[in-house]
């Protein structure tokens, strides 16, 4: 469908989290740890875990079906979804799955990798199609499911992640962009702070032709390094996109950052002079849910009525890659 070609608008959101509780006291009776160390440490109480028989592309759908019914449109209405994840049901991409269970007949849908930064990037991407005027109704999602790769065992990262989905439909508007500035960046130099890799063994096809088979390896993380850089740069990259949208931090209504731990938000909104009532964490209940972290906690604070249309906020996402951006944009039409 052509675009309007001018900017975009966020019109609705959503996001679906599995029933299943892991509370940190449960997460005591596996490893040696104890509520008391991963609260204070992380700000984490509880996380929710999908069940066997929940796919990723299930926990995608109810989300993106939220945020269509919010934007008031139908599926039929969406030409584009972009899907966030880094733990597909299938390697090939699970996007066109999520299409058919939404019956989003019309849309093209394509899955999108950049870990915790994925849902930031996706919602640059979608802006890209919009302002061409390529595509005018476009749904991002953020969605996760770690515990599907997480070392149970490992103390240290195990108690950090949770399942989760949160989606965003994005509009063409004629006369404003809502996505007021965004930055991004990658650094590989830093890519073996965390890891979930494929690992593989030697294989020979025939006489001289050795290939290499194998399997995804649980989840590697250097918990110091990670929280060292996301400290550094988040605030950093706030800055930047701020200045990409010609606001300073006293315009932000609302902070948004991938819940990844209490500690690095407060640490980046005392660093940017944010004050604590403008700062949206629902890590308490969730943990780290990766690519879904922003919009399942926008989509809450949206829904509470916090809020509020013409809010401005700024997100940012940052993790494995290592990858880190931020959009500032403004909510609703
Ligand atoms: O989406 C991005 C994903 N990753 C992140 O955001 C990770 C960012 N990093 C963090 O959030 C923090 O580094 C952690 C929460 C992972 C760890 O907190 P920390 O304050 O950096 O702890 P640490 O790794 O420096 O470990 C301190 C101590 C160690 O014991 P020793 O060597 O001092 O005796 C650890 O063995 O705490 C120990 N420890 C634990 N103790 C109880 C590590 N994990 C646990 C645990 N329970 N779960």
């Amino acid at each position: 469908m052509k675009g309007l070609g001018a900017g975009m608008a966020i019109i609705g959101c959503g996001s679906a989290t599995p029933s299943q509780v892991m509370t940190n006291k449960d997460l005591s009776q596996l490893v040696d740890t104890s509520d008391e160390w991963i609260r204070t440490r992380t700000g984490i109480s509880k996380r929710h875990l999908a069940s066997e028989d929940v796919s990723l592309s299930d926990l995608s759908a109810q989300a993106a079906a939220a945020a269509i019914k919010m934007a008031g449109l139908t599926p039929a209405d969406i030409d584009l979804i972009i899907l966030a994840t880094s733990t597909a049901d299938d390697l090939f991409g699970s996007a066109a799955k999520v299409q058919e269970l939404l019956e989003a007949s019309q849309a093209v849908a394509f899955d999108l990798t950049a870990a915790c930064s994925g849902f930031v990037f996706a919602l640059v991407t979608a802006a890209q199609f919009i302002r061409t005027g390529t595509y005018q109704r476009v749904v991002v999602i953020g969605a996760d499911m770690l515990s599907r790769w997480v070392d149970w065992s490992d103390r240290s990262s195990c108690i950090l992640f949770g399942d989760g989905a949160g989606a965003v439909v994005c509009q063409g508007i004629a006369d404003h962009d809502h996505l007021l500035g965004f930055e991004m960046h990658s650094d590989g130099k830093q890519h073996d702070s965390l890891n979930l890799s494929y690992q593989g063994k030697a294989k020979t096809l025939k006489e001289g032709m050795v290939i290499s088979q194998g399997s995804y390896q649980p989840i590697t993380m250097n918990g110091r390094e990670v929280y060292r850089f996301a400290v550094a740069k988040v605030p950093e990259v706030i800055e930047k996109a701020l200045f990409r949208a010609d606001l300073t931090t006293d315009d932000i209504d609302w902070l948004i950052l991938h819940q990844a731990n209490q500690r690095i938000i407060e640490a980046v909104a005392s660093r940017l002079k944010i004050p604590a009532e403008k700062v949206i964490a629902n890590l308490d209940e969730y943990g780290n849910t990766s690519a879904a972290s922003i919009p399942i906690a926008l989509d809450e604070a949206v829904r509470e009525g916090k809020i509020q249309p013409g809010d401005i906020i700024a997100s940012s996402g940052f993790g494995a890659g290592l990858t880190w951006g931020a959009a500032i944009f403004r909510w609703g039409n």
